[in-house]
């Protein structure tokens, strides 16, 4: 109703009532009057406000959803619409309560940079990284993680096919792959050959000699994930996979056809569903595309090196190259002294996302003691919440050669196959770019603890400190 209208009204009731009833009786019923029209005033505007903010939110929340998502939490929450509930849980998983894998944002939110203006010409910058003499346009590699085939049809040829088109690096879950190693090899892009230290050692050696006989040139790295000595990811699994509806129709191929590729037993879907078929598999004290030992150490290490890298193996290879051995897991600058005396290429600093040891210290805020201690010697990557194109610039600036990602790769596969994840790694590197502008250099190779901003530097160099002791 329109307050305009109402004025001339109450004009003339005003008229009409100071001559029947006197000044004063006539002032007291004006106040009331304009306080009542004021007020329906107020009531009628603020209903079109609020009509008018909801259908400017409803259309910018369907302009935002009509735009593809590009960021790694816009893939986040796209997935998590489309993601069937057993895929969704077995991605989201983490050890409860989620402190680990919280902690790993609040310390990449509590690191500042200090940006560095009037640089010169920053048109031009360089975010490729050379890692084992391979070339990566963005210093990042897909983390290993199991059964891509939950994320997307095509599986760990989409993950592939993906980080290649987009320059980035990609570490194959050899033993949990639910595609095989030969369709892979088929797309182009630097790939590392994932290996769980598993206890079976004729089984490593079989998956070793298997992806290595695809060429010499088809894995440029093998990374060793040795922060797994025990079950629990995959027991709490189980219930769900035994419960869980799962997408797809391939009930009865193996489930892990690597494995069957290497001459172990394979297990099909429809077994890994079967109750009474798991019952028996644990009662017989067997982990069906288990891939966990209790028992391994740095010694094990060393016989995986020797074959390798030994004078046998390398005899069978044409280029008679070494194949450098990456540890995945480590957290302490003492592990990462060990790893060095073994002979270890390349560190991996990681939680594991979170789903392995709950209140560990998050992989971004071991980063620095760990890098202080190999000190240059080998290349050092860090995964476990890495989100943003701002994430890997700090990760940089502490010393890391470049990161992982582990759940924002299946985001993107679950949203839109290998198109979402070269994508979104598209558009982290372009966002990286730009930071690198904002900072006034023009090479992730410049990137130091010098671009921190001083409180957080000063934390950095206590828990380096302490970690020393
Ligand atoms: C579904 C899933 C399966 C995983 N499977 C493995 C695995 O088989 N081997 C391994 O070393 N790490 C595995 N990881 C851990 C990742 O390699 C990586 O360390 C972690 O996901 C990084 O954290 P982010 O997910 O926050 O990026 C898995 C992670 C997820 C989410």
């Amino acid at each position: 109703m329109s307050s305009s209208r109402t004025a001339p009204s109450t004009t003339l009731a005003v008229a009409v009532v100071a001559a029947a009833v006197g000044t004063t009786t006539a002032i007291a019923i004006v106040s009331l009057t304009i306080s009542i029209s004021v007020y329906r005033r107020c009531i009628t505007n603020n209903t079109d406000l609020d009509e008018d903010a909801l259908t400017k939110e409803r259309g910018y929340q369907a302009l935002k959803e009509s735009i593809p998502p590009k960021t790694v939490a816009e893939f986040e929450a796209m997935a998590m619409k489309k993601l069937a509930p057993l895929s969704k849980t077995y991605f989201q998983y983490f050890s409860d309560p989620s402190t680990t894998t919280d902690a790993c944002r609040t310390f990449f939110n509590s690191l500042r940079l200090l940006p560095r203006i009037l640089q010169g010409d920053v048109e031009q910058v360089d975010t490729t990284l050379t890692i084992f003499g391979q070339r990566l346009e963005l210093p990042v590699l897909i983390a290993p993680s199991a059964f891509h085939v939950l994320a997307c049809p095509e599986g760990e040829i989409a993950t592939a096919r993906g980080a290649g088109a987009a320059g980035a690096g990609y570490c194959y879950n050899f033993m949990l792959a639910s595609k095989l190693y030969t369709d892979v090899l088929q797309e182009s892009g630097v790939k590392w050959l994932h290996l769980y230290m598993f206890e079976e050692r004729d089984l490593v050696k079989a998956a070793v000699e298997t992806a290595l006989s695809a060429g010499d040139d088809a894995f440029s790295a093998i990374l060793l994930t040795c922060d797994h000595p025990h079950q629990r990811v995959q027991n709490r699994m189980i219930p769900y996979f035994m419960k869980g509806k799962f997408p797809y129709s391939s009930l009865e191929e193996p489930f892990f056809p690597n494995q069957a590729a290497v001459g172990f037993d394979t297990t099909t879907l429809q077994q890994l569903l079967d109750p009474v078929y798991m019952g028996k598999m644990q009662d017989e004290g067997k982990n069906p595309g288990g891939t966990n030992s209790f028992k391994l150490d740095w010694e094990d290490v060393r016989w995986i090196q020797e074959i390798v890298n030994g004078k046998e193996a390398i005899s069978k290879r044409s280029n008679g190259k070494k194949i450098p051995i990456v540890a995945k897991g480590i957290l302490s600058a003492a592990d990462a002294r060990m790893a060095l005396a073994v002979g270890i290429d390349a560190i991996v600093v990681s939680n594991h996302g979170g789903r392995q040891c709950d209140f560990a210290v998050p992989a971004i805020e071991a980063l620095p003691a760990v890098t202080a201690e190999v000190n240059g010697r080998i290349p050092v990557f860090v995964d476990s919440g890495v989100r943003t194109s701002g994430d890997i610039l700090r990760a940089l600036c502490l010393g890391a050669s470049g990161v992982m990602l582990g759940r924002p790769a299946l985001w993107s596969l679950a949203c839109e196959g290998s198109d979402g994840l070269e994508r979104m790694l598209t558009f982290l590197k372009e966002d990286l770019k730009d930071d690198l502008r904002s900072l006034g250099v023009t090479s992730i190779s410049h990137l130091n603890m010098e671009f921190l901003w001083p409180p957080d530097r000063q934390r950095i160099f206590q828990i380096i400190e302490q970690c020393r002791l």
